[in-house]
Formats: C-alpha cells, structure tokens, sequence
C-alpha cells in the first residue's frame, strides 16, 4: 500500500511534498506552551506542504460546554493561529463544523473501526474516569472523528504532540482496514510528525508540571494574550534555583526549572540548549531572568497584539473561517464521493 493520494482531492496545489492536517480544540487561554509545542511548527509547515489546520468544534462537545462560550473559543483560537502567522491564504484555516464531510466521514469510519481498538485508548479512559456508564459515546468515538478530519482530506502527515499518538496510529488502522475492506488503495497511512519533545513547556511556578491552561495560578503560565508587562513580570516571578547557569546541558540535570527556563529561551531564539548555556553559563537567574524577559516580550508581546485586534473584528474572524471551510470543503467533497461510491450508496448526480 502506499501512501502517495492519487488525483483526486490533490489538485488545489502544485505541492507534491505532501499535505497536512492538523486541528486544535477551541479552549480558551491558549499560552506559550501550545505556542512553542505546536502552533511555531504549523507556522513553519505551511511553506513547505499544503497545509489545512481546524479548530475542532465537534471534538469539543465530547465534553460538556457552554454554547457562547464555545463559539467565544473558536473564534479566540482561530485568531491565536492567524496572529501567530499561519496565512489564512497559504494554508486552509477553518472550523470542523462547517465542513460536513467530516461528520459523514465519521459515520462511515465508524462502521470500519472495531470496538476493541477504541477499548485500548488510552485518552478515553483517562477522560472517562471511574464512572465509564456516564461517558459520552461521543468521548469514546472521538479518535473515530479525528480520523474522519485527517482522511476526509487524505492528508498524509499530520503535525501532533505525543499525547495524539495513539489516535494517530488508529487513523492508520481504519485507512488500511478499509482499503482492505473494499479492496482499492484509497486512503493513505498518514505520517504522525510528532512535535513539542524539544520543547515540552513546564510550568513557571514547578519545572516538573506542564504548562497547562487549568492550573490554578496564572503566574504558572505565559498567556498569548498576556500584554507586555505581564509577560515580563510572569518570567521574573518564576520559580528557580539558587544556582548559577551551568556552561554545558549535562548540568541542568536535577535542576527542572532551570531546565524549563533554558528550554524556553533556546525555543524562542531559535537556538539551542548548548548554545544558550554557551552564552548564559556562569551566570545567576539575576542576569538571565532579564534577557529571558526581554525576548519573550519581543517574540510574544506582538502575538498579543494581532490577536487583540484580530478579536475587536468578529466579523473579520468569521468571513475567514467561512473562507477557509469553503476551500476545506473543495477538497473535501470530491473525496467522501468518491467514498460513497466505494462503499456502494448511491450518491447525488449533480
Ligand atoms: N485530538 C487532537 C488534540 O486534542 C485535536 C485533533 C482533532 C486533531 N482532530 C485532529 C489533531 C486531526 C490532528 C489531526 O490535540
């Protein structure tokens, strides 16, 4: 089987390398840890692949959520990527309900993955908790729809953290047992890229937690929509060691907030450990906190900014995403036709 998409669907570029998909849940606050773990990465890829990232309002709902705020979300994360610099021109950006076909994808996936694969995810049995009776069935089927969105577009490399992997490789399986199943070569085995191991983001109040958008302090993470003063002042708050920068990474071992503060500035400098420790070796947080500080504001601050003033327009916001489901459906459409023949229905003449 191979995973090159054959013509259909793959006309809307000239772009052989491949074509991406990726989505990211419309939940508030994202910060500086989604920032350096993912969206830096979708920002790079959309020059070297056709590039179509979604913020996943269906995957929201598989937990509870209020409407407004909801809709609040997918618009304050689809700004976050737009300000953080994917070209809505470049790439395809849009919201997964406007697109139908990856719900009617879902059903039909549905019908091809087996229970037992979706009993070894893991994500649903942390999400789902004790009281399994009460879940969702829309929670255990989610990884169902997530390769409903990678395959509605035959991506064949799909940007995620490792906490996706799994769901990744169940996408490969439902690709491979239908092609199986209907006997043609259809789908491709998309390609996880697996991001964000480089720059795993912890938490500024304790190097052994993630960054993360629940923890109680604010001062534990770098908002994107922080403005400048409050970045600065988060990076001099942070929890760190009474010890001097080692010359060489060997020894920031046992140091996880040294570590976590190294890590951010090689990540934002684009640069790396070794270099930044080159640099900043000898030297006490007195002195480094302040570069740190500096160039968080330079690289961040303007992100902010964007998406401050990407927001103050909703319908700005909403014409784009509107956009870009319609250019995400062009490529959709033709596909699950395609699918319907395979597996038999009648589809529309149009
Ligand atoms: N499940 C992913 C997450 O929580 C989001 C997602 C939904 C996704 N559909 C996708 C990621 C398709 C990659 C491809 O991060």
């Amino acid at each position: 089987m191979t995973s090159s998409p054959t013509s259909s669907g793959n006309t809307s570029s000239g772009n052989t390398r491949g074509r991406i998909f990726s989505g990211v849940q419309p939940t508030g606050n994202l910060h500086l840890g989604n920032y350096l773990g993912a969206i830096r990465n979708w920002v790079a890829l959309q020059d070297s692949f056709e590039s179509i990232y979604c913020v996943v309002d269906l995957h929201a709902i598989t937990v509870a959520q209020d409407p407004a705020q909801l809709r609040q979300s997918t618009r304050e994360v689809a700004a976050s990527l737009i300000a953080a610099g994917i070209s809505p021109e470049r790439a395809i950006i849009f919201n997964q309900s406007q697109v139908p076909q990856h719900s009617q994808l879902a059903w039909i996936f549905s019908c091809v993955a087996r229970l037992g694969w979706l009993n070894r995810m893991t994500q649903f049995k942390e999400k789902a908790g004790k009281n399994r009776e009460n879940a969702r069935v829309g929670l255990y089927s989610y990884p169902i729809l997530m390769a409903a969105d990678i395959l509605a577009y035959r991506a064949t490399h799909v940007p995620v953290g490792e906490d996706q992997k799994q769901h990744l490789e169940l996408t490969r399986d439902i690709a491979q047992s239908f092609n199986q199943a209907y006997d043609v070569e259809f789908f491709p085995l998309p390609e996880p890229q697996i991001l964000g191991s480089a720059t795993r983001v912890m938490s500024l109040r304790d190097g052994a937690s993630k960054m993360s958008k629940s923890d109680m302090s604010d001062n534990s993470r770098i908002n994107l929509t922080d403005d400048r003063d409050q970045i600065a002042q988060k990076i001099r708050k942070a929890k760190t060691d009474p010890d001097a920068l080692p010359s060489e990474e060997a020894g920031l071992e046992g140091r996880p907030e040294a570590q976590n503060l190294v890590g951010i500035y090689a990540a934002l400098a684009g640069s790396s450990v070794g270099a930044v420790l080159a640099e900043f070796g000898g030297m006490g947080f007195g002195d480094f906190k302040p570069a740190l500080a500096d160039l968080s504001v330079e690289v961040l601050s303007p992100i902010g900014d964007n998406m401050r003033s990407l927001l103050e327009n909703v319908d700005h916001i909403d014409h784009i995403l509107e956009g870009g489901a319609a250019r995400a459906e062009a490529i959709a459409a033709p596909i699950i036709d395609e699918v319907n023949e395979i597996v038999g229905f009648l589809g529309r003449k149009s």
